[in-house]
């Protein structure tokens, strides 16, 4: 989704502008542009592309500037192009202005700026934004973009500049995500901590309908009533490292591999030496689980599919009705929520605009708000009650991995918690769920040391536009989370079912040469997978099956064989997904494609 960064100070601005946006790539994009104050007054380039296309247009420019914005745009109104890349300016170029997110009535005030003689240049919502605050300025520029802001709808984070205030910043943030990098002599805005790394760890966090005025010497942030509002200071104490390939050709096999510990980080943390679970952030007591009679899981792409396996361990260790659903349904269906709802969204980013609507939605109605939260300080778990981080640390890959694994753990230890506390489990019961989960990390490391197997195995595949994955029991929710990763990075027209279900209709599909895999881990389930991976076979599709050690009867019906290590059945999908996200990955490599930025998609999705 499209990223801002924003530089005033001491300094030159366009290499922060660009070494800003070259970290926020991750969130995925279709061009590029800054727009900064020189001795020759604003100069805006914008290119269509990648950022090097930025970088190559300005290279030999005379670009002298201490105060400057900049964007990687994702494109919502308007195809990718030079002219709709941002930054936009009004008719003669002296306010410049930069957007995340979608202004829902631009149309209304795009008629009305035609009206008055306006002509536009873009086909984007944003460009209003300029016009707009053009309109009101008359020499004040916190001014005139309250009086523009006040008359836009949806959802922003915008930063504006002007050629007659060449000594200020002003930004505003309602639902997309903004945050200020502070410096001496030198103060940035950005959608995201990485593009400000490099440069400070002391960031103020922006909260929703609040407006930043920025000098090189000072930040003042205001309310949605112009009041003035004290902020602390928050210390970044991660790595810039952290948020660098280490060594691995993308940052996807560098997440991948990070799981064992991520797992290991998100569980430890949370355990003393007699196996009693401690979510910090989480203050659910025995009176407050008596009280809830329901719980909705609510999320997102591969939070969504964390959120499956979520409903399944509530379900089964704590014994309380779960419904997982998609945010984009949730928050317009009018689920019934009351008091004794506990609404728990899942979520990487935490400022994913449908999981974040669906958590005020449930608010609304008196639920008790959980949040299964990645990135610290993010909207979703400002707005929590409680709040589970993954520590999953920061994940760039758009296809998300080790989020997602540390996720489950975190669904898990949730689930247990619920389970001891209201007695359904004993403490040696969720004791022995725990020390099986404490060999995880070593688990995941046996199985990524046989990615070469896997590779070899895509490799000989990564051609085949006709992939099925299938499995039953908690395996269904895997498949989908497998078949999804591989749609992502490979663009092959894969899809997931419950194996049972394939006689309904899907079997229709399959020939000769579809490759299935086939996820077998679930011992109860068991021969009635074996019995559905021969209903494949017979009609001549490639399958391959994904088993526990030990359980060889697969190889009879199968091509071939990936076997996780043994663990217990309700917890196999930490494992097997891992073979699965490798799979992605080496057919992705193997076609070509920008694994870490796949076309289309953003990491971080603050738009509807
Ligand atoms: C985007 C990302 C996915 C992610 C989903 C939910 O689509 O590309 O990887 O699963 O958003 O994001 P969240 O940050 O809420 O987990």
């Amino acid at each position: 989704m499209c990223g801002i960064v924003g530089y005033i100070g001491n300094n030159e601005s366009v290499p922060v502008l660009l070494e800003g946006l070259s970290k926020l790539e991750y969130r995925g994009y279709d061009s590029a542009g800054i727009a900064v104050m020189t001795n020759e007054g604003m100069k805006v380039r914008k290119f269509k592309g990648r950022l090097k296309n930025l970088e190559e247009g300005i290279k030999h420019e005379n670009m002298v500037s201490s105060i400057g914005i900049g964007h990687t745009r994702w494109a919502t109104h308007g195809e990718p192009s030079d002219v709709n890349a941002h930054p936009h300016t009004n008719i003669n170029a002296s306010i410049a202005v930069i957007h995340n997110g979608i202004i829902e009535n631009y149309m209304e005030i795009k008629e009305y700026l035609i009206e008055k003689g306006i002509e536009f240049k873009s086909e984007t919502d944003t460009e209003v934004i300029a016009h707009l605050v053009d309109e009101y300025y008359e020499g004040n520029l916190l001014e005139a973009v309250n009086k523009a802001v006040d008359r836009m709808e949806g959802a922003y984070a915008i930063a504006v500049i002007a050629k007659d205030s060449p000594d200020e910043m002003v930004a505003v943030r309602k639902d997309s995500p903004l945050i200020v990098g502070l410096g001496e002599g030198e103060n940035f805005i950005a959608s995201d901590i990485p593009a400000l790394l490099k440069y400070t760890r002391d960031v103020l966090l922006i909260e929703n309908e609040e407006t930043v005025h920025l000098t090189k010497d000072k930040v003042v942030i205001y309310d949605d009533l112009g009041r003035e509002v004290n902020r602390d200071i928050f210390k970044v104490t991660w790595d810039v490292e952290a948020a660098e390939k280490d060594g691995y050709e993308h940052f996807t096999i560098k997440e991948i591999h990070e799981q064992p510990k991520g797992v290991k980080e998100t569980l430890l943390r949370r355990l003393d030496k007699d196996n009693n679970i401690n979510l910090d952030g989480i203050k659910l007591t025995k009176e407050d689980l008596d009280g809830i009679n329901k719980v909705y899981i609510v999320a997102c792409g591969t939070a969504y599919h964390a959120g499956l396996i979520g409903k399944y361990a509530i379900e089964k260790f704590a014994n309380i009705p779960v419904e997982a659903d998609i945010a984009s349904e949730f928050r317009y269906r009018d689920p019934f929520i009351d008091e004794h709802t506990l609404f728990i969204a899942v979520s990487q980013s935490g400022e994913t605009l449908d999981t974040l609507a669906s958590l005020r939605e449930a608010k609304r109605k008196g639920a008790r708000i959980m949040s299964v939260v990645n990135v610290v300080g993010s909207s979703v778990a400002r707005e929590s009650d409680d709040v589970f981080y993954t520590w999953a640390g920061i994940e760039i890959g758009v296809a998300s991995t080790k989020a997602y694994t540390t996720q489950l753990v975190a669904m898990y230890l949730i689930a247990l918690r619920m389970a001891e506390e209201s007695g359904k489990m004993t403490h040696e019961e969720v004791s022995k769920v725990i020390e099986e989960l404490k060999t995880f990390p070593e688990k995941l490391e046996k199985i990524l040391e046989n990615k070469d197997f896997i590779q070899k195995f895509a490799d000989s595949q990564f051609n085949n536009e006709r992939i099925v994955f299938m499995g039953r029991g908690l395996d269904v929710s895997v498949a989908h989370e497998s078949s999804l990763k591989l749609k992502e990075i490979s663009y092959i027209n894969s899809f997931s079912i419950a194996a049972g279900e394939l006689k309904h209709g899907t079997i229709a599909l399959i020939e000769e040469g579809t490759l299935i895999l086939a996820l077998a881990t679930q011992q109860k389930l068991f021969d009635k997978m074996l019995s559905n991976i021969k209903e494949v076979k017979a009609r001549g599709a490639h399958v391959v099956s994904i088993a526990k050690e030990g359980d060889t009867a697969v190889e009879k019906v199968s091509d071939e064989v990936i076997y996780i290590p043994e663990t217990m059945d309700e917890l196999t999908p930490i494992l097997s997904v891992v073979p699965m996200q490798l799979f992605a990955y080496y057919v992705s490599l193997a076609r070509g494609n920008d694994v870490d930025k796949p076309r289309n998609l953003a990491k971080s999705v603050t738009v509807e």
